[in-house]
């Protein structure tokens, strides 16, 4: 049995006081949503360790946005791997494509940042997708797939019994567009076969969480197919109600 993720990035919004009670928010709504479903805030850097005192005592895990590649050092402006683990945080989203195409993300630098969150026992939301233009070039697999061979095909079978992977259309991200279910179940259904083609079964272990436009009313609809198994959620993450009634979309 797959992992049920319902992942929430804030990328940069809400002020520290904000961001607690929305954090506040999820906890106190959670117990209306199955625990199977595992849920995760991101909220950015300088909210963690007031989100990490929110969630205290409750199952809602704290996760980063993003680590530095190296472990310490004269690096002005970045935050460790080891620093963010130390408020609390279980995961880090890495490759997300905001960093890809505005902050020159390549697979050497994804493969650093990778190192440093296994080194400190953080699991990579490694996140994958195409653009619009790859996507109406049928593109789409081949550029997914070149982003899984130049990054995760690096990872020890240890390393990647602990990742969690999102497909995120870029075209579908903030837009209000969303993949079809179908869509979306092809391309993870083909993600799933690349991992399987490097780790086996253990690819059939391998949460494959759904980003782009995820919102309450297309939820249950993405999630109910097979190799979906979950959400990584932008702009229905900042409402509490919004973000637990996705989690309450899974009926598998
Ligand atoms: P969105 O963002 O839900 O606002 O489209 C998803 C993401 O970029 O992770």
């Amino acid at each position: 049995m797959r992992k049920k993720i319902v992942a929430g990035n804030w990328k940069m919004n809400t002020l520290p006081a904000e961001g607690v009670e929305l954090a506040k928010g999820v906890v106190a709504g959670r117990g209306e949503v199955c625990s199977c479903v595992n849920f995760i805030v991101c909220p950015p850097f300088t909210h963690l360790a007031m989100v990490a005192e929110a969630l205290n005592g409750s199952d809602v895990a704290l996760g980063a946005q993003n680590c530095a590649a190296e472990a310490k050092g004269a690096y002005t402006g970045e935050v460790a791997a080891s620093m963010i683990a130390a408020l609390g945080c279980k995961y880090v989203i890495l490759g997300h494509s905001e960093r890809r195409q505005y902050y020159g993300e390549t697979s050497a630098t994804l493969n650093k940042k990778m190192e440093q969150a296994y080194a400190n026992n953080l699991t990579p939301i490694y996140c994958v997708g195409e653009n619009l233009e790859e996507r109406e070039a049928g593109k789409h697999f081949d550029v997914v797939k070149a982003q899984i061979e130049e990054v995760v095909y690096n990872l020890t079978e240890e390393q990647f019994k602990n990742l969690v992977i999102a497909y995120e259309p870029v075209w579908a991200i903030g837009t209000g567009k969303t993949a079809t279910a179908d869509q979306a179940q092809e391309i993870h259904a083909y993600i799933r076969k690349v991992l399987a083609d490097k780790f086996g079964a253990a690819a059939a272990e391998c949460p494959i969480l759904y980003g782009g436009s995820c919102k309450p009313s297309n939820a249950a609809e993405i999630f109910a197919k097979e190799d979906v198994d979950g959400g990584l959620i932008g702009g229905a993450s900042l409402k509490a109600g919004d973000f637990l009634a996705i989690g309450k979309g899974f009926a598998k």
